[in-house]
């Protein structure tokens, strides 16, 4: 299957360079997209979020007609969100839509590409700053070609942690996150940093800029392109609590190595948001 997935991945890589051209000329645009809402009032969504997502899908599917799909915005509007064996693409048009909406600049087009549950290849492309992030199974990561290295901190008193307080404001959830934080900070960490788009943010560990980054509450288009670039770069990934990383459990810990990541599950306050592929309430 060696070919038909690198043609897969040379698709992605072209859709991903044309979709982040739309976001641009959208996030310029002096004529501004509606913003709505979804889960949550600081979860947002644009025209532009469900332009770009059907753009890729339609692209993908006039090459690859009988491929499965699990888009943001396709789920938010009603498709089921199930990881099955088959080819599936997994897409995020817009991860860091509100950096989009207030021109923030760290905005990505996030494209997985996973067989028997396992993803094969991840292209995220940061669009404002044009930087094309890849990785393959087994052969490596790259941003514009470069490879890249997580770094080589293992002393968590030398690391930079990004974080990021997601989109669910209720009481409990932010005690948890602040709770977690304070004692992250506390160790002390050289500093914790946040991009905006989780996407992003596992690039940056793959560039070895930050040591580790977590959250609770990420949905698998999230991190299902930036799990593999993380890891063919060297990095690991865990749950929160240790045990094995699981796309649609919505909770990811991406590190440089496994001491980095063993410290933080130390200090993280966890919690259990509804999976991905939970069945829908009737
Ligand atoms: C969000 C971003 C953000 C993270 C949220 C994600 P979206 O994705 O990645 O950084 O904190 O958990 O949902 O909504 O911009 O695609
Ligand atoms: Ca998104």
């Amino acid at each position: 299957m060696d070919d038909v997935w690198q043609n897969a991945m040379d698709h992605a890589v072209a859709v991903a360079r044309k979709a982040g051209q739309v976001v641009r000329e959208a996030l310029h645009n002096t004529q501004k997209d509606a913003v709505m809402v979804k889960s949550s009032s600081v979860d947002l969504v644009t025209q532009t979020d469900q332009k770009v997502e059907q753009l890729i899908i339609q692209s993908v599917k006039e090459k690859f007609p009988t491929h499965c799909f699990i888009g943001e915005e396709s789920v938010a509007a009603g498709e089921v969100c199930v990881l099955t064996d088959r080819p599936t693409w997994i897409i995020d048009p817009i991860d860091g839509t509100t950096n989009f909406v207030h021109t923030y600049p760290f905005v990505a087009v996030s494209i997985g590409f996973s067989v028997n549950k396992q993803v094969e290849f991840g292209v995220v492309y940061s669009c404002l700053q044009d930087q094309m992030y890849t990785a393959r199974r087994g052969r490596g990561a790259f941003c514009n070609g470069e490879p890249l290295q997580v770094s080589h901190q293992r002393d968590i008193h030398q690391a930079i942690i990004a974080v990021e307080f997601g989109s669910n404001r209720e009481a409990q959830t932010v005690d948890k996150i602040f709770s977690s934080l304070k004692k992250i900070v506390s160790i002390p960490v050289h500093g914790v940093r946040g991009a905006g788009s989780a996407a992003i943010n596992m690039c940056l560990v793959a560039s070895g800029c930050v040591e580790a980054y977590y959250e609770i509450g990420i949905h698998v288009w999230d991190v299902a392109a930036s799990s593999l670039i993380v890891s063919e770069a060297g990095g690991i990934l865990m749950d929160v609590e240790g045990g094995p990383f699981d796309l649609m459990s919505r909770r990811v810990l991406a590190a440089n190595n496994q001491s980095i990541a063993e410290r933080l599950v130390k200090e993280i306050d966890s919690f259990c948001p509804l999976r991905d592929d939970a069945p829908l309430a009737q």
